[in-house]
């Protein structure tokens, strides 16, 4: 299943133009989320449980007022507490913005 999804999300993302978030952008952000950020952060609307060590979850950022674009990318930019330097590119932290901001309640 996940081999399936980064096909699909690799074949989506060659595809896509850049410019302003699009489904294809969510869904990239999405497997950038789950594979870079999950080891330490709730990164899904759906999961059941926040981690008991406070660290922000992917929905509660995307709530919080003071989030927007830039400090998300500040946040990725610099290697924030333990998080390691992701090296991630714009296009990848454009992506996982469009991401998180996915998460904003509907
Ligand atoms: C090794 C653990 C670790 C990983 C991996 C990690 N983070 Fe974090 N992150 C943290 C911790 C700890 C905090 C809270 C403490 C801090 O801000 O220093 C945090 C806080 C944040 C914040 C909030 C900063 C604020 O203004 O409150 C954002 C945004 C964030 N992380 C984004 C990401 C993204 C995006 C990824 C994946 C690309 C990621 N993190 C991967 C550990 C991690």
């Amino acid at each position: 299943m996940r081999a399936i999804l980064a096909a699909a999300v690799l074949a989506l993302s060659s595809a896509a133009a850049s410019g302003p978030a699009d489904a294809q952008d969510v869904l990239r952000g999405q497997a950038l989320a789950e594979r870079w950020c999950a080891n330490c952060h709730v990164v899904t609307r759906t999961a059941a449980t926040a981690r008991s060590d406070g660290l922000p979850t992917f929905p509660a950022l995307a709530a919080r007022k003071d989030v927007t674009a830039a400090t998300l990318k500040g946040a990725m930019s610099a290697s924030h507490s333990r998080m390691p330097d992701l090296q991630l590119g714009a296009r990848d932290q454009d992506d996982l913005v469009a991401y998180i901001f996915s998460l904003r309640g509907r």
